[in-house]
């Protein structure tokens, strides 16, 4: 909505503190999140990753990749001789999106409008980090990062995202590889690993 534009561009915040407290004042697009789960990671860290939404234990702890696919991105990053500690991790939506199914609370899949709506401070945040590759997990990082749907399979490897002064590089979300059936899982792994290499030198 054109009010919601103009009253973030009023916001325009000077450094990512001050985005960061704007993302953390404000309130989830759809009702039910605990907080604004915000990026974590050093100012000019020379890779950054963008996930799609925090699920249910980023969204209880505060942070960006703790819960089952934050560890298998962790153990990747590691495989893969990537630092963590020194890479900036952060999603494309800020907050948890979910369906009560008992006392479980599911992950529900962000909208293309909700996409849209996070957009304006991923932008920001990733001009603030000024990293020299951004590295979309997965289909719906890919939609933030371009505004455009594209399958996976077709954007994977070395990508631009618009005139940007960061690369581009996309792979799958550590959740796919999740959901995979066991015996799929180890091939698809060790392609992501292969991914994450690549992505660590293009970021030199
Ligand atoms: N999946 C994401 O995309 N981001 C997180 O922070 C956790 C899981």
């Amino acid at each position: 909505p054109a009010r919601a534009i103009a009253a973030m561009a009023a916001q325009e915040p000077a450094d990512l503190d001050a985005l960061n407290a704007v993302i953390r004042g404000s309130e989830p697009l759809v009702p039910g999140a605990t907080q604004a789960v915000l990026g974590e990671g050093p100012l000019g860290a020379a890779i950054a990753f963008v996930g799609e939404q925090p699920g249910d234990q980023e969204d209880l702890q505060g942070r960006p990749f703790v819960g089952p696919a934050g560890q298998l991105l962790s153990q990747a990053l590691r495989e893969a001789g990537i630092d963590r500690e020194r890479a900036y991790l952060t999603n494309a939506v800020k907050h948890f999106k979910f369906e009560l199914r008992g006392k479980r609370r599911i992950h529900r899949k962000p909208t293309a409008g909700e996409v849209a709506h996070y957009r304006w401070w991923l932008d920001r945040e990733l001009a603030f980090v000024a990293p020299r590759l951004v590295v979309a997990l997965g289909a719906t990082a890919v939609l933030a990062l371009t505004g455009r749907q594209v399958p996976i399979t077709r954007a994977r490897g070395p990508a631009t995202f618009g005139e940007k002064p960061y690369a581009g590089f996309v792979t799958v979300h550590p959740s796919y590889l999740l959901r995979l059936p066991d015996e799929a899982r180890g091939e698809a792994y060790a392609g992501f690993l292969e991914d994450l290499r690549r992505a660590s030198t293009l970021a030199e």
